[in-house]
Protein backbone atom coordinates (compact mmCIF):
# COMPACT_ATOMS: atom_id res chain seq x y z
CA UNK A 1 0.00 0.00 0.00
CA UNK A 2 1.24 3.38 -0.85
CA UNK A 3 0.82 6.44 0.82
CA UNK A 4 -1.48 8.27 -1.53
CA UNK A 5 -3.51 4.83 -0.83
CA UNK A 6 -4.19 6.12 2.65
CA UNK A 7 -5.09 10.08 2.21
CA UNK A 8 -8.45 10.98 1.71
CA UNK A 9 -10.28 10.53 -1.84
CA UNK A 10 -10.64 14.63 -2.12
CA UNK A 11 -6.66 14.65 -1.88
CA UNK A 12 -6.03 12.02 -4.40
CA UNK A 13 -8.30 13.74 -7.03
CA UNK A 14 -5.96 17.16 -6.91
CA UNK A 15 -3.67 16.94 -9.91
CA UNK A 16 -0.02 17.81 -9.29
CA UNK A 17 0.46 21.62 -9.47
CA UNK A 18 3.36 22.25 -11.74
CA UNK A 19 5.00 25.56 -11.75
CA UNK A 20 7.11 26.25 -15.13
CA UNK A 21 10.75 25.13 -14.98
CA UNK A 22 12.87 27.81 -13.96
CA UNK A 23 13.63 30.73 -16.25
CA UNK A 24 17.63 29.22 -16.29
CA UNK A 25 16.50 26.32 -17.15
CA UNK A 26 14.18 27.07 -20.51
CA UNK A 27 17.30 29.58 -21.21
CA UNK A 28 19.66 26.55 -21.14
CA UNK A 29 17.35 24.34 -23.47
CA UNK A 30 16.33 27.14 -26.05
CA UNK A 31 19.48 28.91 -26.12
CA UNK A 32 17.75 32.86 -25.14
CA UNK A 33 17.49 34.86 -23.06
CA UNK A 34 14.00 34.16 -21.40
CA UNK A 35 11.35 36.86 -20.76
CA UNK A 36 9.24 36.36 -17.59
CA UNK A 37 5.64 38.06 -18.12
CA UNK A 38 3.53 35.00 -16.46
CA UNK A 39 4.25 35.85 -12.89
CA UNK A 40 2.96 39.88 -12.40
CA UNK A 41 6.04 41.03 -10.60
CA UNK A 42 7.91 44.27 -10.55
CA UNK A 43 10.11 43.75 -14.06
CA UNK A 44 12.16 46.84 -11.71
CA UNK A 45 13.01 44.65 -8.74
CA UNK A 46 12.93 46.00 -5.55
CA UNK A 47 13.94 48.92 -3.80
CA UNK A 48 18.37 48.90 -3.52
CA UNK A 49 17.47 50.06 -0.26
CA UNK A 50 15.26 47.39 0.54
CA UNK A 51 17.98 44.96 -1.38
CA UNK A 52 20.71 46.63 1.28
CA UNK A 53 18.66 46.51 4.27
CA UNK A 54 18.47 42.86 3.78
CA UNK A 55 21.68 42.12 2.82
CA UNK A 56 22.93 43.98 6.04
CA UNK A 57 20.66 41.97 8.29
CA UNK A 58 22.07 38.23 6.84
CA UNK A 59 24.41 38.65 9.87
CA UNK A 60 21.82 38.07 12.24
CA UNK A 61 19.91 35.93 11.08
CA UNK A 62 20.71 32.75 13.78
CA UNK A 63 17.81 33.79 16.33
CA UNK A 64 14.71 32.65 14.74
CA UNK A 65 12.94 36.39 13.90
CA UNK A 66 10.46 38.49 16.21
CA UNK A 67 7.33 36.37 15.57
CA UNK A 68 5.23 39.35 16.26
CA UNK A 69 6.47 41.23 13.75
CA UNK A 70 6.53 44.16 15.68
CA UNK A 71 7.99 47.25 13.43
CA UNK A 72 6.61 45.92 10.10
CA UNK A 73 3.15 45.81 12.31
CA UNK A 74 3.88 49.44 14.51
CA UNK A 75 4.88 51.05 10.79
CA UNK A 76 1.92 49.52 8.97
CA UNK A 77 -0.64 50.13 11.70
CA UNK A 78 0.28 54.08 12.14
CA UNK A 79 -0.32 54.38 8.27
CA UNK A 80 -3.40 52.79 8.16
CA UNK A 81 -4.76 54.60 11.70
CA UNK A 82 -5.84 51.65 12.71
CA UNK A 83 -4.34 49.23 15.86
CA UNK A 84 -1.71 47.09 16.28
CA UNK A 85 -4.11 44.21 17.10
CA UNK A 86 -6.07 44.83 13.61
CA UNK A 87 -2.99 43.55 11.36
CA UNK A 88 -1.81 40.66 11.00
CA UNK A 89 1.52 40.01 8.77
CA UNK A 90 2.60 36.55 6.56
CA UNK A 91 4.77 34.61 4.41
CA UNK A 92 2.77 36.50 1.91
CA UNK A 93 -0.88 37.22 1.35
CA UNK A 94 -1.60 33.95 -0.24
CA UNK A 95 -0.89 32.73 3.44
CA UNK A 96 -3.56 34.80 5.26
CA UNK A 97 -6.02 33.41 2.67
CA UNK A 98 -5.27 30.06 3.90
CA UNK A 99 -5.74 31.07 7.63
CA UNK A 100 -8.78 32.17 7.14
CA UNK A 101 -9.84 29.15 4.96
CA UNK A 102 -8.61 26.86 8.26
CA UNK A 103 -10.48 29.49 10.37
CA UNK A 104 -13.91 28.94 8.75
CA UNK A 105 -13.44 24.97 8.19
CA UNK A 106 -16.53 22.64 8.78
CA UNK A 107 -18.44 20.13 6.99
CA UNK A 108 -21.11 22.73 6.26
CA UNK A 109 -18.92 25.80 4.80
CA UNK A 110 -19.03 27.12 2.03
CA UNK A 111 -16.81 29.84 -0.06
CA UNK A 112 -17.97 31.71 -2.52
CA UNK A 113 -16.43 33.69 -5.47
CA UNK A 114 -15.88 34.38 -8.82
CA UNK A 115 -15.37 31.96 -12.01
CA UNK A 116 -12.26 33.59 -12.75
CA UNK A 117 -9.86 34.68 -10.15
CA UNK A 118 -6.99 34.11 -8.68
CA UNK A 119 -5.68 30.18 -8.54
CA UNK A 120 -5.24 29.79 -4.91
CA UNK A 121 -9.06 30.37 -4.03
CA UNK A 122 -10.06 27.24 -5.62
CA UNK A 123 -6.99 25.36 -4.55
CA UNK A 124 -7.67 25.84 -0.81
CA UNK A 125 -10.94 24.86 -0.84
CA UNK A 126 -10.15 21.45 -2.69
CA UNK A 127 -6.95 20.76 -0.39
CA UNK A 128 -9.71 21.53 2.43
CA UNK A 129 -12.86 19.79 0.77
CA UNK A 130 -15.04 22.63 0.85
CA UNK A 131 -17.43 23.77 -1.15
CA UNK A 132 -16.65 26.52 -3.64
CA UNK A 133 -19.15 28.16 -5.55
CA UNK A 134 -17.90 29.98 -8.45
CA UNK A 135 -20.19 33.01 -9.87
CA UNK A 136 -20.10 33.60 -13.68
CA UNK A 137 -18.16 37.02 -14.28
CA UNK A 138 -20.13 40.07 -15.66
CA UNK A 139 -17.75 41.68 -18.58
CA UNK A 140 -14.60 39.69 -16.65
CA UNK A 141 -15.28 41.23 -13.97
CA UNK A 142 -17.15 39.98 -10.41
CA UNK A 143 -20.25 40.02 -10.93
CA UNK A 144 -21.33 41.10 -6.97
CA UNK A 145 -25.12 41.26 -7.63
CA UNK A 146 -25.18 38.09 -8.38
CA UNK A 147 -22.85 36.80 -6.19
CA UNK A 148 -24.80 38.50 -3.02
CA UNK A 149 -27.71 36.51 -4.33
CA UNK A 150 -26.64 33.71 -4.09
CA UNK A 151 -25.04 33.59 -0.25
CA UNK A 152 -26.60 30.38 1.83
CA UNK A 153 -26.87 30.41 5.26
CA UNK A 154 -23.93 28.50 5.49
CA UNK A 155 -21.44 31.00 3.39
CA UNK A 156 -18.59 31.29 5.65
CA UNK A 157 -15.80 32.85 2.74
CA UNK A 158 -16.66 35.42 -0.04
CA UNK A 159 -12.96 35.96 -1.64
CA UNK A 160 -12.81 39.23 -3.69
CA UNK A 161 -9.42 40.35 -5.78
CA UNK A 162 -9.89 43.61 -6.66
CA UNK A 163 -8.56 44.64 -8.71
CA UNK A 164 -9.23 41.30 -10.39
CA UNK A 165 -6.31 38.40 -11.75
CA UNK A 166 -6.07 37.31 -14.40
CA UNK A 167 -9.01 39.88 -15.35
CA UNK A 168 -7.69 43.16 -14.33
CA UNK A 169 -10.98 44.52 -13.52
CA UNK A 170 -11.78 46.41 -10.79
CA UNK A 171 -15.38 46.53 -8.46
CA UNK A 172 -16.09 50.24 -7.95
CA UNK A 173 -17.38 51.73 -4.50
CA UNK A 174 -20.61 52.37 -5.21
CA UNK A 175 -20.89 48.87 -6.09
CA UNK A 176 -18.97 47.22 -3.33
CA UNK A 177 -20.76 49.50 -1.24
CA UNK A 178 -24.06 47.74 -2.08
CA UNK A 179 -22.73 44.62 -1.98
CA UNK A 180 -21.18 44.65 1.30
CA UNK A 181 -24.63 46.24 2.87
CA UNK A 182 -26.15 42.80 1.49
CA UNK A 183 -23.70 40.42 3.49
CA UNK A 184 -25.18 38.83 6.40
CA UNK A 185 -23.10 38.69 9.69
CA UNK A 186 -22.03 35.11 9.28
CA UNK A 187 -20.05 35.35 6.22
CA UNK A 188 -16.47 37.02 6.10
CA UNK A 189 -15.37 38.78 3.11
CA UNK A 190 -12.01 38.98 2.00
CA UNK A 191 -10.90 42.22 -0.13
CA UNK A 192 -7.78 41.17 -2.01
CA UNK A 193 -6.04 43.78 -2.91
CA UNK A 194 -2.82 42.39 -4.30
CA UNK A 195 -2.87 45.23 -7.13
CA UNK A 196 -3.88 47.92 -5.17
CA UNK A 197 -0.87 50.23 -5.57
CA UNK A 198 -1.18 50.07 -9.02
CA UNK A 199 -4.74 51.35 -9.29
CA UNK A 200 -5.51 55.20 -10.64
CA UNK A 201 -8.90 54.98 -10.53
CA UNK A 202 -10.85 57.50 -8.58
CA UNK A 203 -13.96 55.11 -8.35
CA UNK A 204 -11.31 52.67 -6.25
CA UNK A 205 -13.21 51.81 -2.72
CA UNK A 206 -11.32 52.51 0.25
CA UNK A 207 -11.72 49.18 1.85
CA UNK A 208 -10.98 50.52 5.03
CA UNK A 209 -13.54 52.12 5.58
CA UNK A 210 -15.55 48.99 6.35
CA UNK A 211 -13.26 47.70 8.56
CA UNK A 212 -13.39 51.42 10.80
CA UNK A 213 -16.96 50.69 10.78
CA UNK A 214 -16.68 47.52 12.18
CA UNK A 215 -17.51 45.45 9.18
CA UNK A 216 -16.48 41.73 9.19
CA UNK A 217 -13.66 42.34 6.39
CA UNK A 218 -10.22 41.03 5.74
CA UNK A 219 -8.01 43.56 3.45
CA UNK A 220 -5.16 41.67 1.93
CA UNK A 221 -2.23 43.18 0.71
CA UNK A 222 1.83 41.97 0.17
CA UNK A 223 5.23 43.30 -0.95
CA UNK A 224 5.09 40.89 -3.49
CA UNK A 225 3.91 42.95 -6.41
CA UNK A 226 4.73 47.31 -6.31
CA UNK A 227 7.32 46.51 -3.53
CA UNK A 228 8.95 43.45 -5.56
CA UNK A 229 9.67 41.19 -2.73
CA UNK A 230 7.90 38.39 -4.32
CA UNK A 231 10.87 36.06 -3.19
CA UNK A 232 11.18 36.92 -0.02
CA UNK A 233 6.99 35.83 0.98
CA UNK A 234 5.57 38.84 2.91
CA UNK A 235 2.08 40.49 2.84
CA UNK A 236 -0.41 41.46 5.73
CA UNK A 237 -4.03 41.20 6.04
CA UNK A 238 -6.02 44.29 7.97
CA UNK A 239 -9.69 43.93 9.51
CA UNK A 240 -11.45 44.03 13.15
CA UNK A 241 -9.58 42.33 15.99
CA UNK A 242 -11.82 39.78 16.02
CA UNK A 243 -11.04 38.77 12.59
CA UNK A 244 -7.48 38.94 13.11
CA UNK A 245 -7.34 37.35 16.97
CA UNK A 246 -9.13 34.57 15.42
CA UNK A 247 -6.43 34.26 12.18
CA UNK A 248 -3.34 34.17 14.78
CA UNK A 249 -4.87 30.87 16.25
CA UNK A 250 -4.56 29.23 13.44
CA UNK A 251 -1.13 30.84 11.89
CA UNK A 252 2.43 28.69 11.70
CA UNK A 253 4.57 30.62 14.29
CA UNK A 254 7.47 32.24 13.04
CA UNK A 255 5.68 32.36 9.64
CA UNK A 256 7.89 35.46 8.33
CA UNK A 257 11.29 35.89 8.29
CA UNK A 258 13.46 38.54 9.52
CA UNK A 259 14.96 39.61 6.07
CA UNK A 260 12.14 39.70 4.85
CA UNK A 261 10.61 42.17 7.71
CA UNK A 262 13.45 44.44 7.38
CA UNK A 263 13.17 44.48 3.62
CA UNK A 264 9.32 45.28 3.95
CA UNK A 265 10.18 48.53 6.11
CA UNK A 266 13.14 49.65 3.94
CA UNK A 267 10.57 49.20 0.99
CA UNK A 268 7.60 50.37 2.22
CA UNK A 269 10.09 53.64 2.98
CA UNK A 270 10.36 54.51 -0.76
CA UNK A 271 8.05 55.97 -2.03
CA UNK A 272 9.83 57.24 -5.19
CA UNK A 273 10.80 53.70 -6.24
CA UNK A 274 6.91 52.57 -5.79
CA UNK A 275 6.05 55.81 -7.83
CA UNK A 276 8.05 55.23 -10.13
CA UNK A 277 7.55 51.41 -10.75
CA UNK A 278 3.35 52.43 -11.02
CA UNK A 279 3.81 55.22 -13.81
CA UNK A 280 6.43 53.06 -15.79
CA UNK A 281 3.30 49.96 -15.62
CA UNK A 282 1.01 52.38 -16.87
CA UNK A 283 3.64 53.44 -19.90
CA UNK A 284 4.49 49.61 -20.28
CA UNK A 285 0.22 48.98 -20.14
CA UNK A 286 -0.27 51.86 -22.99
CA UNK A 287 2.67 50.17 -25.05
CA UNK A 288 0.95 46.80 -24.77
CA UNK A 289 -2.54 47.82 -25.74
CA UNK A 290 -1.66 49.84 -28.49
CA UNK A 291 0.72 46.95 -29.84
CA UNK A 292 -2.18 43.93 -29.30
CA UNK A 293 -4.61 46.02 -30.93
CA UNK A 294 -2.10 46.69 -33.84
CA UNK A 295 -2.33 42.94 -33.95
CA UNK A 296 -6.09 42.88 -34.12
CA UNK A 297 -6.22 41.52 -30.58
CA UNK A 298 -8.97 42.15 -28.06
CA UNK A 299 -8.07 42.94 -24.20
CA UNK A 300 -9.52 44.23 -21.29
CA UNK A 301 -8.27 47.00 -20.33
CA UNK A 302 -5.98 46.64 -16.66
CA UNK A 303 -6.32 48.20 -13.51
CA UNK A 304 -2.84 46.16 -12.56
CA UNK A 305 0.28 45.47 -14.23
CA UNK A 306 -1.11 42.92 -16.51
CA UNK A 307 -3.08 42.66 -19.05
CA UNK A 308 -5.80 40.05 -20.21
CA UNK A 309 -6.18 39.10 -23.66
CA UNK A 310 -8.77 37.52 -25.70
CA UNK A 311 -7.65 35.25 -28.28
CA UNK A 312 -10.42 33.67 -29.18
CA UNK A 313 -8.84 29.99 -29.30
CA UNK A 314 -7.45 28.03 -26.49
CA UNK A 315 -5.22 29.78 -25.45
CA UNK A 316 -2.14 26.88 -24.35
CA UNK A 317 -1.55 26.71 -28.44
CA UNK A 318 -0.28 30.47 -28.03
CA UNK A 319 1.31 30.25 -24.44
CA UNK A 320 3.32 27.68 -25.42
CA UNK A 321 4.49 28.82 -28.95
CA UNK A 322 5.58 31.83 -27.29
CA UNK A 323 7.24 30.11 -24.73
CA UNK A 324 9.36 28.42 -27.85
CA UNK A 325 10.23 31.54 -28.34
CA UNK A 326 11.62 32.57 -25.01
CA UNK A 327 8.78 34.30 -23.77
CA UNK A 328 6.61 33.05 -20.69
CA UNK A 329 3.01 34.35 -20.24
CA UNK A 330 -0.17 32.53 -19.42
CA UNK A 331 -3.25 30.54 -19.76
CA UNK A 332 -6.11 32.67 -18.10
CA UNK A 333 -7.72 30.50 -15.38
CA UNK A 334 -11.23 30.66 -15.63
CA UNK A 335 -11.13 31.69 -19.77
CA UNK A 336 -9.72 28.65 -21.59
CA UNK A 337 -9.48 31.31 -24.88
CA UNK A 338 -7.66 33.91 -22.61
CA UNK A 339 -3.82 34.93 -21.72
CA UNK A 340 -2.20 37.22 -19.08
CA UNK A 341 0.65 39.12 -19.93
CA UNK A 342 2.60 40.75 -16.97
CA UNK A 343 3.71 44.14 -17.80
CA UNK A 344 7.69 44.08 -18.26
CA UNK A 345 10.52 46.68 -18.95
CA UNK A 346 9.97 48.18 -22.10
CA UNK A 347 12.62 45.89 -23.74
CA UNK A 348 10.11 42.69 -22.52
CA UNK A 349 7.16 44.22 -23.77
CA UNK A 350 8.91 44.70 -26.69
CA UNK A 351 10.11 41.15 -26.83
CA UNK A 352 6.68 39.91 -25.88
CA UNK A 353 5.31 41.61 -29.12
CA UNK A 354 7.60 40.69 -31.82
CA UNK A 355 7.45 36.76 -30.11
CA UNK A 356 3.74 36.92 -30.67
CA UNK A 357 4.24 38.34 -34.44
CA UNK A 358 5.88 35.20 -35.11
CA UNK A 359 3.45 32.89 -33.01
CA UNK A 360 0.13 34.27 -34.73
C1 LIG B 1 -5.02 38.32 -6.50
C2 LIG B 1 -3.76 37.84 -5.87
N1 LIG B 1 -3.72 37.69 -4.55
C3 LIG B 1 -2.60 37.25 -3.94
C4 LIG B 1 -1.48 36.95 -4.66
C5 LIG B 1 -0.29 36.37 -3.98
O1 LIG B 1 0.35 37.25 -3.23
P1 LIG B 1 1.47 36.81 -2.20
O2 LIG B 1 2.73 36.71 -2.97
O3 LIG B 1 1.45 37.95 -1.24
O4 LIG B 1 1.08 35.53 -1.57
C6 LIG B 1 -1.46 37.09 -6.04
C7 LIG B 1 -0.27 36.72 -6.80
O5 LIG B 1 -0.23 36.56 -7.96
C8 LIG B 1 -2.65 37.55 -6.67
O6 LIG B 1 -2.71 37.67 -7.98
Amino acid sequence: MSFSDIVPEHIRQIPIYKSENPAEEIERELGVKVVQLGMNENPFGPSPKAVEAARSYMEHVAPYPDDSGFFLRQKLAAHYHVSMDELIISSGSSDILAMAYHAILSPSAEVLTGEASFIVYYQLADILNMRILRVPMKDYGFDVDAMASRVTPNTRLIVIANPNNPTGTIVRRRELDAFIKRIPDHTLVILDEAYFEYVGDSEYPDSLEYVRAGRPILILRTFSKVFGLAGLRIGYGISTRDVIGTLYKVRMAFNTNSVAQVAALAAWDDHEHVQKSVQLNRAGLEFLYKGLAKRGLKYVPSHANFVLVELGRPAPVVTEALLKQGVIVRPAWGCPTCMRVSVGTQDQNERFLSALNKVL
